[in-house]
């Protein structure tokens, strides 16, 4: 959520830190701004708005200039979106100049604190108490900036990552983190801030990922110092080399980095398997799990916890999971669980599926789930990411960055590994027949070449696109294996193309939703060859006769649903248990195409953040 780029050295700051913000839009915000020290003074730029705005706004004024700056894109969440809250924020003196990621909870009284001491206030953020909050402390205690920060920070309750500087000593800037992401690139005598490394990986490979309650003092021609924010320790800096490669974040010829990720699907399926899969011998093969096999085989329950598409890739694992394994299996959004006193012991293990690896509730579940003794395995995309580290063991994805903020090859990938988890607990445990293990190894692989085929409904799924684009209303229906994908479909389409949709277990619909059919509802259903395809057909049937306009998701060849529905897109042949990997791919497309046609910006639809930082 929001963005944060920084750069001290010898070049101009401007151009780094504006196209560093680009790379960050996929974030999500809803504003953005510029800090810059042109040797006398520090210059604030800031709009609402998208980072074109700011281009726009900095193009139009004069003050440019500075080989040290800040910038910033604000997702709000204390204030409206507007100019004046949009960061940076400066302190009362005007020394001072911050970017904050996250919410300071307790704002509110210091703010009246701050106040009753004669500080004004120009904006609603709580950023800007924290600015005063630190120049007070500086002031008061006669602190240099890095000590000041380090005070007023044991006196805030929340989250954050921020970069601060002051203009009395333009040689340093001070970042810190507790909940949200920050790296600090480390170049030739030039040092970079930002959410991510995507906005410094031109310029340099090595990077110091800061830790929950680690501050930086980064520091012109000098090492990088780290403290621990509360304890006060340093901390010897790990610089890590990394290995992202420009062309892997950017568009690479689509239009969206959305249809980008839908299409990479196979490649992407196989990176999560590549290296742990192998067919011949009959194995799976993640670290991660073999060792802590036992610990998996012991578990009385697993409990998965997850938010959004990733809670959905989690629903279908529970049945994978209860399928092959015969372990019991509870999925929680994260954002109950946190709250809820779960029953959950050193009995328990933990799954916690995250893309980003940062979403705020998930790592909340996490550390409660730590609390109460269970073993947490992580299924992250991002490497390094704060869940990555944050949970005992875990196994990555491996799909590449996503950058769209609707989710598509997570949510494929993460399927794919859970289900790899599953088959070598169900080798492990005994539950499946060796015939069927085969099985199921052999099928895994043909699955890339089977997703290339349904991506070739790219044009048929557009012109089913055309036909509903103006629906105020969809529904989705699948059963099994193919609910949780329902339920994903709709989700889809929510977040790009801003249409109503719901996702229902198909028999679930005489219970409720099958109030709201009528001719000018359109219903997209999952119908394949396997698993209740005569159940699904007479739900369709009953679709048909409340005039529903029926999409159905059937295996290729099928004449039966082709005879009652308005439209198919057919999917090739494959088992229940491995079919969403197949039937979730035209619901990403439609999604995609109806937005498209409805003019949206499917990259970063209104209100999303891809990660979802605070609670
Ligand atoms: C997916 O399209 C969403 N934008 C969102 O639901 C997302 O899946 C959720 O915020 C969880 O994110 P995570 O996987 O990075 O934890
Ligand atoms: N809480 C801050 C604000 O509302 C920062 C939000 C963000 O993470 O962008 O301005």
């Amino acid at each position: 959520m929001c963005g944060i780029v920084g750069y001290i050295g010898y070049r101009e700051a401007q151009p780094i830190i504006v196209k560093g913000l680009k790379r960050l839009e996929y974030r999500g915000y809803d504003s953005a701004g510029i800090a810059l020290f042109d040797g006398k003074e520090i210059n604030v730029t800031k709009t609402k708005g998208k980072v074109s705005d700011l281009e726009e706004k900095i193009l139009n004024g004069n003050n440019t200039s500075g080989t040290i700056g800040i910038g910033h894109t604000r997702w709000a969440t204390h204030g409206i979106p507007n100019d004046v809250n949009s960061h940076p924020h400066y302190s009362n003196s005007g020394d001072l100049v911050i970017i904050h990621n996250g919410i300071i909870e307790n704002y509110a009284t210091i703010k009246q604190e701050l106040e009753n001491r004669g500080y004004v206030f120009q904006s609603d953020t709580d950023t800007e108490v924290l600015v005063n909050l630190i120049e007070d402390v500086q002031k008061n205690g006669n602190f240099k900036l890095g000590k000041a920060v380090q005070v007023a920070l044991n006196q805030v309750i929340g989250a954050y990552a921020i970069a601060v500087f002051d203009l009395k000593k333009p040689n340093e800037i001070i970042a810190a983190r507790l909940g949200s992401p920050l790296a600090i690139g480390v170049g030739e005598g030039e040092f970079f801030i930002a959410s991510d490394a995507s906005p410094f990986i031109e310029y340099t490979n090595n990077a110091i990922y800061l830790e929950d309650e680690e501050m930086a003092i980064i520091r012109l021609h000098k090492d990088t110092k780290i403290r621990n924010i509360t304890n006060d320790r340093l901390v010897s800096p790990y610089v890590q080399e990394l290995k992202l490669n420009l062309e892997e974040i950017e568009k690479g010829g689509y239009e969206h980095f959305m249809l980008k990720e839908i299409f990479e699907q196979p490649e992407a399926i196989k990176d999560t398997y590549r290296g742990r899969l192998n067919v011949s011998k009959g194995i799976i093969k993640m670290a991660g799990v073999e060792d802590h096999l036992e610990t998996f085989l012991n578990a009385q329950k697993i409990t998965i916890v997850a938010c959004g598409t990733s809670w959905h890739a989690g629903l279908v694992a529970e049945y994978v999971f209860e399928k092959l394994a015969r372990i019991p299996v509870e999925v929680e959004y994260a954002s109950e669980f946190r709250y809820r006193n779960p029953v959950i012991s050193n009995k328990d293990v933990v799954i916690a599926i995250s893309q980003s690896g940062e979403t705020a509730d998930t790592l909340a579940a996490i550390k409660l789930a730590k609390e109460n003794g269970a073993f947490v395995f992580g299924v992250c995309n991002v490497v390094g990411s704060s869940i990555s580290r944050e949970t005992h063991s875990g196994a990555y994805t491996h799909a590449g960055p996503e950058i769209g903020v609707a989710s598509t090859k997570a949510f494929t990938t993460q399927i794919t590994l859970l289900t790899l988890i599953a088959l070598r607990l169900a080798k492990a445990k005994g539950t499946l027949s060796n015939s069927d293990y085969k099985r199921y190894l052999v099928e895994l692989e043909t699955i890339p070449s089977k997703v290339e085929e349904v991506l070739e409904a790219d044009k048929l799924t557009k012109m089913i696109g055309e036909i509903y684009k103006d629906a105020s209303n969809f529904l989705y229906l699948g059963r099994g294996f193919n609910f949780p994908v329902a339920l994903e479909g709709a989700l889809k389409l929510k977040e790009i193309s801003y249409i109503h949709a719901e996702g229902y277990p198909a028999a679930e619909m005489k219970h409720g939703p099958i109030a709201l059919i009528d001719e000018n509802m359109p219903i997209v259903v999952i119908a394949t060859k396997y698993g209740h395809y005569e159940k699904i057909v007479s739900n369709i049937q009953e679709i048909k006769s409340r005039k529903g306009k029926i999409i159905g998701i059937v295996t290729k060849g099928d004449t039966q649903v082709k005879s009652i529905a308005d439209h198919i897109i057919e999917v090739p042949e494959s088992s229940e248990l491995l079919s969403p990997l197949l039937t979730t791919i035209p619901l990403q497309l439609l999604s995609y195409y109806i937005a498209i046609l409805l003019n949206k910006n499917v990259d970063q639809p209104r209100n999303l953040a891809k990660s979802v930082t605070v609670e």
